[in-house]
Parts: C-alpha cells; sequence; structure tokens
C-alpha cells in the first residue's frame, strides 16, 4: 500500500480529489466507487469546488455505492442515497441515471445483491473506490469476521458499528440492524483504491490495516492484497505507524519520478 501521511484531513482530502480529479479528466467515462459517512465528506466538497471552479466534468462518469442500510428508502435523511444526493450529486453535474446505491428496500435481497454486482461488471469495474474505514477496522459494513471473498449482501452490523452511528440517528435503538454491503471480494477487484482514515480514533484500524496481519477480524487489512491501494491520512490517524519514515522516503522517490528528475533516483547511472 502507497501510504501518504497529510498534516491534517483538509490537506489530505484535497490530495484524494487529485487523485479523483486526474482519473476524470483521463477518462471522462469512468466508474467511481462512493463510500458515506464522516471520512469523505471534505473530498465531496473539494470535488464540488473542482466541478464549480474548475468545469470537472461529471457528466458521463458512473458511480456505485458501497452500502446501504436494510429498510431507509432514499427519502430517509440517513439513508446513504438521501446522504449522497445532498452531500454530492445534487451539486455536480452527474447524470442521476448513472449513480447506483444498493435499494435498502430491497425484499429479494439475493437477486437484488446479484443484480448490484453484475451493473458493477456490465460497467466495466470500478476503476477508483473510495473507503473509509469503522473504527472496529470495517470497510463497507464488512464487520470483523466476514469472509474476505465475500460479495454484495445481506450484513447483521456489529456492535461497535452501531455504536458508533448511534449519533446520526439519535440514539443506537434507532440505527438499523441490517445493511445491504459489496463484499471484500467486490472491494478487491476495483481498479484502484483509494482508503481514507482521519481523526485519533482511527489510528488503531489505520495501524492493524496497512501493518498488520491480514485477518478476517480486521477486514480492511484484506486491502493488503489490492493491487493498487492509497492510504491517505491526517497525522493523528498515522500516528501508531511504525514505518513512517519509509512511507516518506517512498513519497520523496515518487515526486522525483514524477518530476522526471531520474538521475537523482539513479536511474541510467553506470
Ligand atoms: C460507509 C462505509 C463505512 C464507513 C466507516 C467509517 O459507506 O463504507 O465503512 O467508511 O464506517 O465511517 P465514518 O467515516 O463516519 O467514520
Amino acid at each position: 500500500m502507497r501510504v501518504i501521511i497529510e498534516p491534517d484531513s483538509a490537506a489530505a482530502s484535497r490530495r484524494a480529489a487529485c487523485f479523483v480529479a486526474e482519473l476524470v479528466r483521463k477518462k471522462p467515462e469512468c466508474v467511481l466507487g462512493m463510500a458515506t459517512g464522516s471520512t469523505p465528506l471534505l473530498l465531496y466538497q473539494e470535488m464540488i469546488r473542482l466541478h464549480r471552479e474548475e468545469g470537472l466534468d461529471f457528466s458521463h462518469v458512473k458511480t456505485f455505492n458501497l452500502d446501504e442500510y436494510v429498510g431507509l428508502g432514499p427519502a430517509h435523511p440517513q439513508s446513504y442515497r438521501f446522504f449522497m444526493n445532498q452531500n454530492l450529486f445534487s451539486q455536480i453535474n452527474i447524470d442521476p441515471n448513472h449513480t447506483h446505491i444498493p435499494d435498502g428496500r430491497a425484499l429479494d435481497f439475493e437477486a437484488h445483491c446479484r443484480l448490484y454486482e453484475q451493473k458493477i461488471k456490465d460497467a466495466g469495474g470500478i476503476d477508483l473506490q473510495i473507503l473509509g474505514v469503522g473504527s472496529d477496522g470495517h470497510i463497507a459494513f464488512n464487520e470483523p469476521g466476514s469472509s474476505l471473498g465475500s460479495r454484495t449482501r445481506l450484513k447483521t452490523l456489529a456492535s461497535e458499528t452501531i455504536r458508533d452511528n448511534a449519533r446520526y440517528f439519535g440514539g443506537e435503538d434507532k440505527v438499523p440492524r441490517l445493511a445491504i454491503t459489496m463484499g471484500i471480494g467486490t472491494i478487491l477487484e476495483s481498479h484502484r483504491c483509494l482508503f481514507l482514515a482521519f481523526g485519533p480514533h482511527k489510528a488503531t484500524a489505520v495501524r492493524d490495516t496497512v501493518e498488520g496481519p491480514i485477518t478476517a477480524q480486521v477486514t480492511a487489512s484484506a486491502l493488503q492484497l489490492h493491487r493498487e491501494v492509497i492510504g491517505l491520512f491526517d497525522e493523528a490517524a498515522a500516528r501508531l505507524l511504525v514505518r513512517r519514515d519509509y512511507y516518506a522516503e517512498v513519497e520523496i522517490s515518487q515526486s522525483l519520478l514524477e518530476q522526471g528528475r531520474h538521475r537523482e533516483l539513479g536511474i541510467g547511472g553506470v
């Protein structure tokens, strides 16, 4: 995993938006995988700014969200469809028909999840998947113990997640118990992942994901098997990483490569 540590979440989100913008400019009909929650909010604000001020064009972009609460329709203020419309889709020029989110009101879950996977395949797969992480190390709603080969399916929320999300619902008893979520296997098939984590409460999850063993108990650790993950953290979330010096060295090499300063890296020497 490439690890980029920025001083704060605003700087890290701007950096994340650069990766999104680079892709959208290079491949206007690209497929983005979207996340919800507090983590991607600044990234979405920056994407909106890029659209308004720099004309970043989302008209051909397709999106697939990671998950949705079971039982909540699009008009429910805590549904992820509502969140996406409010915080991103209504503020950029994306075609609403190009945005996909699992339907929390589906009755035949198996058929709905199969169809969701098929739609991702038909779109050519996800080019760039945006990910946040739960304090228990989950990505999407793949709670500890989820199969690392899992596909889109129904999932029971862990008590830690219910506790974490109670603030949005006004109490733990109001948080839905089930969600539809992309699986770890689905996420691993995306071409590139942007893995974001901000704040001291994410430090353990970041350490376990990046430097811990690959285990179903920390489903984000499966990202170590992915071909191209960029981890973007603020200082607080990165504070338990032990190989920080090495990650900084890699960024220096990366920047010299991007600037074509090959000689300084010993490329082309005797
Ligand atoms: C939501 C999702 C979740 C969140 C995670 C962190 O689509 O994928 O895995 O990323 O629960 O939530 P926040 O960002 O609110 O801390």
